[in-house]
């Protein structure tokens, strides 16, 4: 197993302590010891790095160099991480807990994808002609918004980078990148991926930290000109607060208490399996678990019955085991949270219908839960659990789904799981969240579109879409006189 090295930050391509000279430990949730330690930025290594990223946007080999060439770039980090992908994988099962053969099959190709999706679109982003009245010959510039903040979560720690990362790069913008504070590494080791690949001084910056501390110096800064977040819909109401100061450009992309639909009429071992991936993985620390499986009445004891069976078989444990499906929460803080919930769903009324507990003596595991007898009403239905616990709600017929489905605060996601297409599709118009799957769940692609509706926040990753973030469109005149 490869040595945990300490982290510095990365500032104009140079690795460095904060100016503080503080340090805070990162740990491996599967046993809880100090895996190292890491430089921990905050307002004044924050404007350093926006310095950094100032300059290397307004001048410098980023600006003029061609598109292609950033492209160039921004695949090599593509290959890079190809090549060292195994020790990635390793050293996100080690910070964050999840089970290697997830880091292996889910999290690297999906990064690695990432970025050289947006390697190959860097030389297709351009502006229109515009058939303007008068003698004018009008276009468009689709200029890059400037020095972008990003702040991250834990959940997916080197995927969020490689989401953020690739349009913004992409587009011609300079950056400065918070990893959350549990899990910084894998941030860390791509910096030194994209120094290598030839990304030019100052045009990437990482500052581990914290939220109050690293994360509100990015979202307040003056000269940061965009701020995309990922995270709660609790921070990602202050990040829009604290952006206000000027005007900053925002995009979020916060919580998800999605439904996953089955119908009487679907392929029942197909949604079987839906439902597991839906919930348990990344032991459901994703913003679009399928947290909320309704029922239709006349299956919900046989599909009960046979989820049962199967989440018994899981093999929870050592997430460096290939064989382990499920590993450990990635902090005590979300382990007690999630116990937290489970509690509170028994105590409205809800049964345990299989764990409901920890699932060893050491390590933040939670055993994988479901929940029977929940109704739309209970906090377990309303809030996010983040955890490995799937509450199923009952229900009568499309009409009574459908005002269930789309009674929350959130909006990301939601599975659909019938043989009828024609049902499908007008479910797929009337549930309001930004990504449906229809007899699927959890299905990602660089180029698919993701983010959400009401408080599950507001702009588009991945696709084309992302460059509206990291882009804006100048109008230039010509008269023809
Ligand atoms: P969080 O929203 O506090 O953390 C996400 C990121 O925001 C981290 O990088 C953190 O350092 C930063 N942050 C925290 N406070 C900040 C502030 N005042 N200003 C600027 N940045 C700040 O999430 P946390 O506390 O780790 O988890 C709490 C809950 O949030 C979870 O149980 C889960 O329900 C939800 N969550 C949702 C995620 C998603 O993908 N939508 C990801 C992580 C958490
Ligand atoms: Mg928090």
């Amino acid at each position: 197993m490869q040595v945990v090295k300490p982290g510095k930050l990365l500032i104009n391509n140079e690795w460095c302590e904060a100016e503080s000279g503080k340090r805070f430990s990162v740990t491996n949730p599967a046993t809880e010891q100090k895996l190292t330690d890491v430089a921990e930025g905050d307002a004044a290594d924050v404007n350093r790095a926006v310095k950094a990223a100032r300059r290397a946007f307004e001048s410098g080999p980023w600006k003029t160099m061609s598109a292609r060439e950033r492209g160039r770039i921004i695949n090599r980090i593509a290959i890079l991480l190809d090549k060292h992908k195994e020790e990635f994988a390793e050293l996100e099962t080690l910070n964050n807990g999840k089970p290697i053969s997830e880091t292996r099959n889910a999290d690297l190709p999906l990064s690695i994808e990432t970025f050289e999706y947006y390697a190959g679109l860097a030389d297709k982003i351009h502006g229109d002609t515009i058939p303007v009245s008068g003698n004018f010959f009008n276009y468009t510039l689709r200029e890059p918004a400037g020095v972008v903040g990003q702040i991250i979560p834990w959940n997916f720690p080197l995927l969020m980078a490689a989401w953020k990362l690739g349009p913004a790069l992409a587009t011609g913008c300079t950056v400065v990148l918070k990893p959350a504070e549990q899990t910084p590494l894998t941030a860390l080791k791509l910096g030194e991926i994209a120094i290598e690949a030839g990304l030019p001084a100052g045009v990437l910056n990482i500052i581990p930290g914290y939220g109050p501390t690293a994360g509100a110096a990015i979202a307040t800064h003056p000269d940061v000109d965009k701020v995309a977040f990922t995270g709660s819909t609790e921070v990602g109401k202050i990040v829009m607060q604290l952006a206000g100061a000027n005007l900053k450009r925002v995009s979020l992309e916060l919580g998800g208490k999605a439904p996953n639909i089955v119908f009487a009429d679907s392929d029942i071992e197909a949604a079987v399996n839906g439902a597991m991936r839906g919930i348990f993985f990344n032991q459901g620390e994703v913003c679009c678990a399928g947290s909320r499986l309704f029922l239709e009445e006349k299956i919900h004891d046989e599909f009960l019955s046979k989820l049962k069976t199967r989440v018994e078989k899981m093999i929870v444990g050592n997430p460096l085991d290939p064989k382990t499906q499920m590993g450990a929460q990635v902090s005590e803080e979300q382990f007690k949270k999630i116990l937290g919930y489970i509690d509170q769903g028994k105590k409205e009324g809800a049964t345990v219908l299989t764990g409901g507990a920890p699932a060893q003596p050491k390590g933040y595991f939670v055993k994988p839960t479901i929940l029977e007898g929940v109704n739309n009403n209970m906090t377990v239905a309303r809030e996010e659990i983040f955890g490995p616990v799937v509450c199923a709600i009952a229900f009568k017929n499309h009409d009574d789904l459908c005002r269930q489905a789309n009674d929350t605060v959130y909006g990301l996601s939601a599975g659909i799981w019938t043989r009828d297409i024609g049902k499908a599709h007008r479910l797929a118009k009337e549930i309001k969240a930004g990504t449906i799957w229809i007899n699927c769940y959890n299905c990602f692609d660089a180029a698919s579109p993701f983010g959400g509706f009401k408080q599950s926040g507001f702009g588009r990753e991945l696709g084309k879409y992302a460059l509206e973030l990291y882009t804006q469109v100048k109008s230039v005149w010509v008269s023809l006189d």
